[in-house]
């Protein structure tokens, strides 16, 4: 007889247990932020100062929380955000998330860090067809990979600008974080990347060594045009960016600071998120992520501009807990609690969710 799992019941549940059965070193790894944390705190507590004002007794008969984006059907508008190595978790890795997203009908992202075989996850799970990719040091590499994944069977792709070098990632050094010897980015193996010679003197590794291997809003617009498949750009914080992506042909935005990994001081996302809405005009898909831990925060993202969210720390908890049971539970919880949310404000569609029904307390 297998062991039976006893399931946490709650959300905070799932994050309490996550933090107390994972490793110091995945701890660091997957629920720390760059630097102090900043950004990471800040991305949750952009909630706390939003509240919701409800509407009662509208008829909410024959509602449901599904939506299109790109074309294509959510049946609850979120998705698994892209997140590497997902083997340190649970043996089964990215087939375990995808097969927990399946369950649940909700679209999952895969990371370019994927610690399992692109195709072997694509087969895992019929809703993890959208992949993440970063900027591989030239155009020529970046198209290969674009490419394998679009052979694989991935119709969306998402290219994350925001992370050209890794940041400051002090509770990683603190706690000895290494990748253990057979867990490793494995569809990128394959894949040439620039070899950098070692320093001299005085010269800078970023400066000196990586900054002429980073992409510009030419090289991405290049991308785009060679893609038959729609591209988004992830990791977008300013309102002239988003702009600058949507008149290169990007079709949308993920407005995020990599859930507080990478600049740690970089703005909240939910505090940016109604400019770069108000810029790039109501039709276009921004989505954003960063400090979604409850079905409420989905609702308030959705009012304040965005068309989907990603979710990351949640799932990654979901998965470290109780694998593929844990991430589909975790989704299940997030949908219920975003539905009694749209169902205690008057909301019966996603689109009656709107901006005057949420306010900003100081
Ligand atoms: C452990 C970890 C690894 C991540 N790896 C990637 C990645 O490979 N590619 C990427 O675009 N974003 C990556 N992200 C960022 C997520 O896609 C997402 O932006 C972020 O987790 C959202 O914030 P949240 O965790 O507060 O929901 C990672 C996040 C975490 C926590």
């Amino acid at each position: 007889m297998p062991e039976q799992i006893q399931l946490p019941r709650t959300l905070n549940e799932y994050y309490d247990r996550a933090r107390e059965s994972m490793s110091p070193q995945n701890r660091a790894y997957f629920l720390a932020g760059a630097g102090d944390g900043r950004t990471m705190s800040a991305n949750e507590s952009a909630f706390d100062h939003v509240s919701i004002t409800p509407r009662m007794l509208r008829d909410l008969g024959g509602g449901s929380t599904e939506t299109h984006l790109l074309g294509q059907r959510l049946a609850s508008p979120f998705l698994i955000a892209p997140f590497a190595y997902h083997r340190l978790l649970d043996a089964a890795g990215e087939v375990a998330t995808a097969t927990g997203s399946q369950a649940q009908s909700i679209k999952m992202i895969l990371s370019a860090q994927s610690s399992v075989d692109i195709n072997t996850v694509r087969s895992a799970g019929d809703d993890c067809d959208w992949f993440q990719l970063y900027w591989m040091g030239s155009r020529q590499t970046t198209i290969e990979l674009a490419q394998m994944a679009v052979a694989a069977g991935f119709g969306t792709l998402v290219l994350t600008v925001d992370a050209p070098v890794q940041g400051v990632r002090d509770r990683e050094i603190e706690a000895g974080f290494e990748l253990p010897h057979d867990v490793s980015a494995v569809n990128l193996a394959r894949f040439s990347r620039p070899r950098f010679a070692p320093l001299e003197g005085t010269q800078s590794i970023v400066f000196d060594r990586i900054a002429h291997t980073l992409p510009t809003w030419d090289d991405v617009a290049w991308l785009i045009a060679q893609v038959q498949v729609p591209v988004l750009l992830k990791g977008i914080l300013h309102p002239d960016d988003a702009a600058r992506a949507q008149s290169i042909g990007a079709a949308g935005v993920v407005v995020s600071n990599h859930g507080g990994r990478v600049l740690d001081r970089a703005p909240a996302t939910l505090d940016v998120l109604p400019a770069i809405v108000e810029k790039v005009g109501p039709d276009y898909p921004v989505l954003m992520d960063g400090g979604i831990r409850r079905g409420v925060d989905i609702f308030v993202a959705l009012a304040m501009g965005a068309k989907a969210v990603l979710i990351g720390r949640p799932i990654v908890c979901g998965l470290a807990v109780a694998g593929d049971l844990g991430v589909s539970h975790v989704l299940r919880l997030l949908r219920d609690e975003f539905e009694v949310a749209m169902l205690l404000s008057g909301c019966a569609t996603i689109d009656d969710i709107r901006r005057d029904m949420v306010h900003l307390k100081l």
